[in-house]
C-alpha cells in the first residue's frame, strides 16, 4: 500500500482515546446539532456534494443557500450574511478589499491576526498600529492600549488624523477578553468616512448567550453598528473547520463585498461546510441557546475544580473586574508548581491522552465546546490534580519571572506606527533572503507568525528589530514552529525587501 502519512496521522489520533479541549468547538462531532449529526452519520460522503439542480451556488445564491444565509442574518442582527468555507480569514480578507483601498488607512490594533495582514497586501493600504497594553507576567494581550490611542486622536487638531480610513476591532481576542465596544463605536462611527470592520472569529456565540448584554458582557460589535463583522463557527461554534460568516449591515457596500467573499473563495465550495454553517442557524433557532449556556456552566465548573486543586492559578481571576472574558476560555498557570505551561502541556499529552488549545512558557489555554461533558470535566480536574500532587511531592518551586521580551514587541514606546513602506508594497518589491540573525534593520517581505495563535511578529513593510529576533527564537526554542521562514543547512533565513529597492513612501510616526 502506498504510505498516506497525513492519513496515518489522523487515524491514529482518532483512534487513541484522546480528550481535547481545543477548537473545532464541536469536540469530535460530539457538539455538532442533532439534525447534522443524524445527517453526517447516515450519509456520511454522499453528502460531499457539488452545485447540482436545487442545491443553490454560493456565489450567486438565489436558493436554499440564500434562505439559509438570510435566516442566519435575521438571527444575528445583520442586513445581509454571506456564508464563507475558508475561515474567518476569507471574511476578514474580503471585508478589507470591499471596505478599504490603496487611498485608505487602516488602523488596527497590535494584536491583530495575521488575515488583517494579508489583508494589507491585498487592499495596498497603509496601517497605522495601534499598542496594546500587554499583561506582563501572562505575557496576554489587553486589548487597545485606549490611552495612547486617545492621545493620537487629539492629534486631529492638528489635522494629521487620515480622512478615510478603516478601522479594525479584535472582540473577543483569542484568550477571550472582550473589547470595549462602546469606545471603539465613538471612534469608528464619529467620522463619516471612516468604516468599522470587526474581527469576531471568537465570538460567533456571543451574542446569543449574552442577549441585550445581560450577565454584564458586551452583545458583539454588529448591535453597536459596525460596518462588517466576521465570525469563525468552527471556533466557538459548532461548524466545522473553514466555516465562518461575514455579516453587515450596509445594503450599499452589498456588491462590493459580494464580489470579494467570490474573489477569496473556492468556485467548489464543499457543501458539507456549508450545511454545518445552516445546521448553526437552526441550532441557535431549536433551543441551540440552552446549549450554549449549559457549555459556559461546564467551563465554570471546569475553573472551579481547577482552582479546588491548588497550585494553579487562572487569569480570568486576576483581571480587574472592568474586563470580561469568555468563561469558555481558561487560561491557566502552574508557574507556582514550578511547571512551565510547554511542560504542562506536554505532560497531559504523553502520560493523559488530552490536548489543550495553546501552550506557552507562561500558561496552557484550554477551551470548553459544545462536545463536552462532565465525564471530560472531570478527566480533566484529575489529571491536573494528579500532576500537582507530583509537583509537590517533588518539591517543585514556583516562580513568577516576567517576559519582558513580549512586553516591548507590542507596546513599541505606547505610540502608534506605521511601517516604513506598505504591506503590499513590500510584498511585490525585489527580495533577498538573508539570516535571521542578520535581519535586524532590513524590511521584511513577509509575514512570520506563530499559529496558534496566528499574531504575526513580522509582517511585509516592517522594519525587523533585535526585539522582534528575539521573540521569534524563543517561540521556537518552545517547539512552536513559525509560519513565513525558510530553512536550509540547520540556518533559518526571512525574506527582506532587497537593499537596492528605492523606498517609495517613508512611514509616518504619529
Ligand atoms: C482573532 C482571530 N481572527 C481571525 C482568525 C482566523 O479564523 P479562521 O481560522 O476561521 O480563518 C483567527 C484564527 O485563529 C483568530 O484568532
Amino acid at each position: 500500500m502506498t504510505a498516506a502519512p497525513l492519513l496515518d496521522a489522523m487515524t491514529n489520533y482518532a483512534e487513541g482515546g484522546r480528550l481535547g479541549f481545543h477548537t473545532p468547538g464541536h469536540h469530535r462531532g460530539k457538539g455538532f446539532p442533532a439534525g447534522f449529526a443524524r445527517l453526517v452519520e447516515k450519509y456520511g460522503p454522499a453528502l460531499d456534494l457539488t452545485e447540482l439542480p436545487g442545491l443553490d451556488n454560493l456565489a450567486a445564491p438565489a436558493g436554499c443557500i440564500e434562505e439559509s444565509q438570510r435566516e442566519t442574518a435575521r438571527l444575528t442582527g445583520a442586513g445581509s450574511t454571506y456564508y464563507l468555507v475558508n475561515g474567518a480569514t476569507a471574511g476578514l480578507e474580503a471585508a478589507m478589499l470591499a471596505m478599504s483601498g490603496p487611498d485608505m488607512t487602516t488602523i488596527l490594533p497590535a494584536h491583530c491576526h495575521t488575515a488583517i495582514h494579508r489583508g494589507l497586501v491585498l487592499t495596498g493600504s497603509m496601517p497605522i498600529i495601534l499598542p496594546c497594553r500587554m499583561d506582563s507576567e501572562w505575557g496576554l494581550p489587553l486589548g487597545v492600549d485606549i490611552k495612547a490611542a486617545e492621545v493620537w486622536l487629539k492629534a486631529e487638531v492638528s489635522g494629521r488624523l487620515p480622512d478615510k480610513a478603516l478601522w479594525i476591532s479584535v472582540n473577543p481576542t483569542y484568550h477571550g477578553l472582550m473589547a470595549d465596544l462602546a469606545w471603539e463605536k465613538n471612534i469608528a462611527k464619529a467620522r463619516p468616512d471612516w468604516r468599522w470592520l470587526a474581527d469576531e472569529a471568537h465570538g460567533a456565540h456571543l451574542p446569543f448567550v449574552n442577549a441585550g448584554g445581560a450577565g454584564g458582557r458586551a452583545p458583539g460589535a454588529l448591535a453597536f453598528g459596525a460596518d462588517a463583522v466576521v465570525h469563525s463557527v468552527h471556533k466557538m461554534g459548532t461548524g466545522m473547520t473553514q466555516t465562518g460568516l461575514l455579516h453587515s449591515s450596509r445594503a450599499d457596500l452589498a456588491g462590493r463585498l459580494r464580489q470579494s467573499v467570490n474573489i477569496m473563495q473556492s468556485t467548489s465550495p464543499s457543501y458539507l461546510l456549508m450545511a454545518s454553517l445552516d445546521a448553526w442557524q437552526a441550532f441557535l433557532q431549536n433551543g441551540g441557546v440552552s446549549e450554549l449556556r449549559r457549555a459556559d456552566e461546564l467551563a465554570r465548573s471546569l475553573a472551579d475544580g481547577i482552582k479546588a486543586i491548588g497550585g494553579y492559578r487562572l487569569w480570568q481571576d486576576e483581571l480587574p473586574a472592568s474586563m470580561k472574558t469568555d468563561p469558555r476560555k481558561i487560561t491557566l498557570s502552574s508557574r507556582e508548581l514550578g511547571i512551565d505551561g510547554i511542560s504542562l502541556a506536554e505532560v497531559l499529552r504523553h502520560d493523559y491522552a488530552i490536548d489543550v488549545e495553546l501552550a506557552t512558557n507562561e500558561h496552557i489555554l484550554l477551551i470548553v465546546g459544545l462536545g463536552h461533558d462532565e465525564a471530560d470535566v472531570c478527566r480533566m480536574v484529575k489529571a491536573l490534580a494528579s500532576i500537582g500532587k507530583a509537583a509537590l511531592a517533588k518539591g517543585s518551586k514556583g516562580s513568577s519571572e516576567r517576559n519582558r521580551v513580549i512586553d516591548k514587541m507590542y507596546e513599541r514606546g505606547q505610540k502608534p506606527w506605521s511601517p516604513a513602506i506598505s504591506p503590499r508594497e513590500a510584498f511585490f518589491s525585489p527580495r533577498e533572503k538573508v539570516k535571521l540573525e542578520a535581519s535586524p534593520g532590513r524590511l521584511a517581505a513577509v509575514t512570520v507568525a506563530p499559529y496558534p495563535p496566528g499574531v504575526p511578529v513580522i509582517f511585509p513593510g516592517m522594519e525587523i528589530s533585535k526585539e522582534a529576533i528575539e521573540k521569534i527564537i524563543s517561540i521556537e526554542g518552545s517547539g512552536i514552529r513559525c509560519a513565513g521562514l525558510t530553512r536550509a543547512g540547520g540556518a533559518v533565513f526571512v525574506d527582506v525587501v532587497g537593499e537596492t529597492y528605492s523606498v517609495s513612501k517613508q512611514g509616518v510616526s504619529p
